[in-house]
């Protein structure tokens, strides 16, 4: 999908996204999120931040940055970071595939739920791993298609139809990993069943 087609889905999405999607996708980036070994001062970014869910689970010792193509988005996120005060979040309307920091600038950048939104799913990986320190970290939530072949096999039917709603069903994990030389220190999920797996991984620089 176009980033054009993406703009438009999430302008639409924008105002609705917390009240559909808060109570399915802020578990995961709890998950995610919580046991990271944060220190102060560490600088975190936060690639299609979107309405800014994950951004109150930051500590306010560090200094996160949040992007998003979508205006209508940030424009959420940007009321929250108000309602909440949180002092140390910057948001900036960037596109993924071509994020605008010098290299080794984050110490932390984490994407939930946008991987299977972008139509460039590699080229992001590489951005991020461009602008991640050397020893930082890569974490990522996304839904990957099923190893059980009937669940598998309804998502591979619904993906038409998800596509057109904005991101695409048909993503698999292990080709993911493959196509990106992601360098996996661990995957949790909610529970066994959870399409949606948490992605924490090393930054190894050089395969980028
Ligand atoms: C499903 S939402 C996820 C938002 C948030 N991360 C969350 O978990 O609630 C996907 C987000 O990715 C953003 N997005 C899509 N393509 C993007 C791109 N190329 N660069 C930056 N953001 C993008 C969309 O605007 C949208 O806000």
């Amino acid at each position: 999908m176009e980033n054009e087609s993406i703009k438009k889905i999430y302008k639409t999405y924008s105002g609705v996204y917390d009240l559909i999607f808060k109570s399915f996708f802020h578990p995961r980036q709890k998950l995610a999120i919580n046991d990271l070994d944060f220190q102060p001062g560490d600088r975190i970014l936060d690639v299609g931040v979107g309405t800014g869910l994950s951004l109150p689970l930051y500590p306010e010792t560090c200094d996160v940055t949040g992007v998003d193509l979508s205006s209508s988005m940030l424009k959420q996120a940007r009321k929250k970071v108000e309602k909440l005060s949180l002092t140390n979040v910057t948001l900036i309307e960037m596109d993924a595939c071509d994020l605008e920091f010098e290299d080794n600038t984050f110490d932390y950048v984490v994407a939930t739920h946008i991987i299977s939104v972008v139509p460039e799913p590699v080229k992001v990986i590489n951005e991020m791993r461009r602008v991640t320190k050397p020893e930082g970290k890569l974490v990522i939530v996304n839904h990957f298609v099923s190893s059980k072949p009937w669940i598998a096999r309804v998502e591979n039917f619904f993906d038409p139809a998800f596509r057109k709603l904005g991101w695409r069903m048909d993503m698999n994990f292990e080709d993911f990993i493959t196509s990106t030389n992601l360098d996996v220190l661990h995957t949790t999920k909610l529970n066994k069943i959870d399409l949606w797996r948490v992605v924490h991984a090393k930054n190894n620089k050089h395969l980028c």
